[in-house]
């Protein structure tokens, strides 16, 4: 039985048609860049999140940037985040001329470790950006006290989490502003790049209107160098499409991790993801621990390769070793945990069109793993 790690084609197949007639519509329309469709998606991605106002872009990582840019991030800045995430997160700081300050995880959560924040802020740090890795918000409750008594920003990275909640709250009430990523493997996947900017805060939307569009003020006047990242309609109505049933494959997702933790509580070469209290996780992946390091979890791969089911190391290496970013002051052994996950860490099959006679044989063939 073949399990792919994510499986686009079978999402796409019970509403194929559905997108074809929105695309016919589309080009009938013809208003290809920032129309309505995009309108109508800024406002119901919004609502879902919690945010008054949104912003579609062209990507995760221009939404990363666009962020950072309306909060006037540059050089000489410093922006504190974790090492343990897609390079976008740091890529971005480092093309504004701003600091990637790197600080560790928690390794129950994958996610940044609230009580190593305060020892990395100097009086450069503008902002935290903490990512919501995996599909679970990182402690904003404690991010968000640390960021309040030194007064600074913080930029939330929800690439991975649009529907995740924490204590009830929607990821877009989280942080200052949050970013989503609409790739096509997300939750929430286009038919090729896209991204949104979310807050509720006037100011930076205006600032994210501004910067999306070259910069203009209106017209061709320009208020300030910015980019040319908007949405297209194409995505838009196809991402219109997917939100509606995006609650249910959330589910499905959560369903699907509440089956692997069933069936592999008891198998004792693997550590299972952990939820945090109050955390509604939408398992963008279910990413396990293999015991015993790199090797050991290269071995699993291999396994479950060997049996045709997919697999995948996010992420292989933490960013603060990385070439260009391991200039930024975090030497080897500076961030102990994000360096032990990268050994350890294996996200297997978890998306929401896994039938559960896949997501057994995927956990019988982990527990047959010696
Ligand atoms: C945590 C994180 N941040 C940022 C991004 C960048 O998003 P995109 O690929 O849409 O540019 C991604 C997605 O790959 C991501 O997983």
């Amino acid at each position: 039985m073949k399990v792919e790690l994510a499986d686009i084609k079978a999402q796409h197949k019970p509403i194929a048609q559905e997108i074809k007639d929105a695309l016919a519509n589309v080009f009938e329309d013809c208003r290809f860049i920032l129309g309505p469709n995009v309108t109508a998606l800024e406002q119901e991605v919004g609502e879902l999140c919690g945010a008054k106002y949104a912003a579609g872009v062209n990507s995760g990582t221009d939404a990363l940037l666009i962020a950072l840019a309306s909060l006037n991030i540059g050089p000489g800045d410093e922006v504190i985040t974790t090492p343990f995430t897609f390079v976008a997160t740091a890529e971005t700081v480092c093309q504004l001329g701003a600091s990637p300050i790197f600080s560790d995880i928690d390794p129950a959560t994958f996610n940044l470790d609230p009580a190593q924040l305060e020892a990395r802020i100097t009086p450069r740090t503008k902002a935290i950006m903490p990512v919501h890795l995996f599909g679970q918000l990182a402690d904003m409750t404690a991010i968000n006290a640390i960021a309040k008594k030194h007064g600074l920003a913080v930029i939330g990275d929800g690439a991975q989490a649009i529907g995740a909640k924490q204590n009830g709250a929607p990821v877009g009430t989280a942080t200052d502003i949050t970013t989503l990523s609409f790739y096509p493997t997300k939750n929430l996947g286009g038919v090729g790049d896209g991204g949104m900017v979310l807050t509720n805060d006037e100011k930076y939307f205006e600032e994210f209107k501004v910067l999306r569009f070259h910069g203009s003020g209106g017209g061709y006047f320009y208020k300030r160098i910015g980019y040319c990242s908007r949405l297209d309609e194409i995505q838009a109505a196809v991402l219109r499409i997917k939100l509606r049933r995006l609650a249910a494959w959330n589910e499905a997702r959560k369903a699907n991790s509440t089956r692997y933790i069933e069936r592999l509580k008891d198998v004792d070469t693997i550590i299972l993801p952990t939820t945090a209290p109050g955390n509604d996780h939408i398992f963008h992946q279910f990413t396990i621990r293999v015991q015993g390091g790199a090797e050991r979890r290269d071995a699993l791969k291999a396994h479950l390769a060997a049996h045709e089911i997919g697999s995948a190391v996010f992420y292989p290496l933490s960013i603060h070793l990385q070439g260009p970013y391991a200039s930024f002051g975090a030497k080897p052994g500076d961030l102990p945990h994000s360096e032990q996950i990268t050994n350890e860490v294996l996200s297997i099959p978890v998306h929401p069109d896994l039938t559960a006679d896949q997501v057994d044989f995927v956990a019988e063939t982990i527990a047959s793993f010696k």
